[in-house]
């Protein structure tokens, strides 16, 4: 890999960048050796600072047209149209996913802020009957303040400006945290927004890992979190929130997805559909798929296809044209996915393929799979892995595929591979998830859908065209045209004594 001046980190407040130390570095997945920047953890002050300034800077952007908002989205598209091979190239080297794969993360946030932008022309809020034929009434929504956006290593570009696209239109104003394992990705993004022109305050960036997070999380300045990340940060936060009377929490925390192969599949598909739901991203997508159900019918026939597929891929150099994947993110990552694979042996299933640390200076892991059927004690059947780890489960008929798909905590993402639409429909309606997808991979959502899940998944949908109910708050406004008081539900207006 071709290594690059590292990036130098700036936390910045105030529309001022505070000044450069350097505390933790930020390495390439797939050379440990190459570092791609160098950034300042922000201290508590720092953080409080930044939730003030976004504070501060509320009242003048809530006021600036809708409109106008959206234009400074227009010329953030532009930027990021202009940067978008820089950018993917930096993220391929920042987190390890293949190039193919960052450059259409680039496009994804590229929508997203297309997509705000276009929103900006459009109706917002409802018009409503009234009782009394003088009065107007409406729905129309108000943002919350400051909204704190805490996002994930894997989608470094797309998952946040999930969030601050939303948020920011709507008139909040922002605290950004990126992930400490992509920092750099998330110090280029906001040097964008700096250059696209939003005003000082309205976005501020703090780096650092889970103790900034904290800082932003306890900070009673903070209105709204959004938080893409493991169940376990997901559920603190929400506790620590709970101190918090008017906090809302919105989070995506992970999932136990499932690609369902009914009887009826057309055979290769579901083959493609599996590797690419199991696999892509090394498994390492909140919708990536580790359990693919398959029809006791069919199991024999797509184990041996789908090992035999698996074996022609490629983990290797992200920017390497010919990696179908990449590394895991860290090496503690790799411990914890290995320490699954090594679970599934201990938990008596046939290991198919046997995955294991690959050679380098790099987080490879040649990929898990197995074939297990379902037991409700198998823990590597219910507990997220996020990593190259797939069990093939085999079901008798649909309804025990239901049982097996909700028989885990979480309720992300869920495909299922049929020509029938009665399954088609049976399965939209008896799973548990968010993102429902007929032959096609669990993964691959676009951004003016909604995203999030149910369950241990998450709530409140933090992301993408769903985050607008999570960032604004309806109110009810109601005009009178008429020159006196009527009261709604029969209410006399009479105020001469006597009247209820
Ligand atoms: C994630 O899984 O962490 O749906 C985000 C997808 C992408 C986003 C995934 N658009 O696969």
């Amino acid at each position: 890999m071709s290594a690059s001046a590292p990036v130098v980190g700036r936390n910045s407040v105030a529309g001022r960048w505070l000044p450069a130390r350097d505390e933790f570095a930020s390495r390439s997945p797939a050379n440990l050796d190459e570092v791609v920047g160098r950034f300042p953890v922000a201290t508590p002050q720092e953080a409080a600072d930044a939730v003030a300034a976004a504070r501060a800077a509320f009242p003048a952007w809530r006021r600036t047209s809708r409109i106008k908002r959206a234009e400074c989205f227009d010329r953030l598209a532009r930027l990021i149209d202009q940067h978008t091979d820089e950018l993917a190239a930096l993220m391929a080297r920042e987190c390890g996913k293949v190039l193919a794969e960052c450059r259409a993360e680039v496009v994804e946030g590229l929508h997203m802020v297309q997509y705000v932008f276009g929103t900006g022309r459009l109706p917002v809020g409802e018009i409503v009957a009234s009782e009394i034929e003088e009065k107007d009434a409406y729905v129309r929504r108000k943002p919350w303040g400051v909204v704190a956006v805490i996002t994930p290593w894997n989608f470094p570009f797309a998952v946040p400006l999930w969030m601050l696209g939303p948020s920011l239109l709507e008139g909040n104003t922002a605290v950004f945290k990126p992930s400490e394992d992509t920092p750099a990705v998330g110090q280029r993004l906001f040097e964008l927004f700096v250059e696209a022109g939003f005003p000082a305050g309205t976005i501020n960036l703090v780096h650092g890992a889970g103790e900034v997070g904290e800082a932003l999380v306890q900070n009673p300045g903070v209105n709204v979190v959004l938080f893409t990340g493991s169940y376990e940060v997901g559920r603190k936060i929400q506790q620590a929130s709970a101190n918090f009377h008017d906090r809302i929490v919105a989070s995506e925390m992970g999932g136990k997805n499932a690609l369902i192969v009914c009887e009826d599949a057309r055979f290769d598909l579901a083959v493609t559909a599996g590797v690419l739901s199991g696999l892509k991203t090394t498994g390492q997508r909140c919708v990536s798929a580790s359990r693919i159900l398959v029809h006791e019918s069919l199991i024999d026939r797509y184990a041996e296809r789908f090992v035999a597929t698996v074996k022609q891929l490629r983990f290797g150099d992200p920017l390497d044209a010919g990696s179908f994947s990449g590394p895991v993110i860290h090496k503690e990552h790799a411990e914890k996915v290995l320490g699954y694979n090594a679970l599934a042996h201990k938990e008596g299933v046939r290991v198919l393929l046997d995955g294991g640390p690959a050679d380098g200076r790099g987080c490879f892991l040649r990929p898990f799979v197995y074939r297990a059927d379902y037991a409700p004690t198998t823990r590597v059947l219910h507990e997220e892995v996020f990593g190259p780890h797939v069990a093939l489960v085999p079901f008798r008929d649909d309804e025990e595929a239901v049982r097996i798909h909700n028989s885990v905590e979480y309720g992300l993402s869920m495909a299922v591979i049929t020509e029938s639409y009665r399954k088609m429909r049976f399965f939209r309606d008896e799973c548990e998830y968010g993102m429902g997808y007929v032959n096609l991979p669990s993964i691959g959502a676009e951004v003016h859908l909604p995203f999030g899940g149910v369950k241990r998944s998450g709530n409140g949908h933090p992301s993408a065209a769903g985050l607008v109910t999570a960032v604004t708050h309806p109110t009810a406004f109601t005009v009178n045209h008429g020159t006196e008081i009527k009261m709604a539900q029969g209410l006399t207006a009479d105020i001469d004594g006597g009247g209820s």
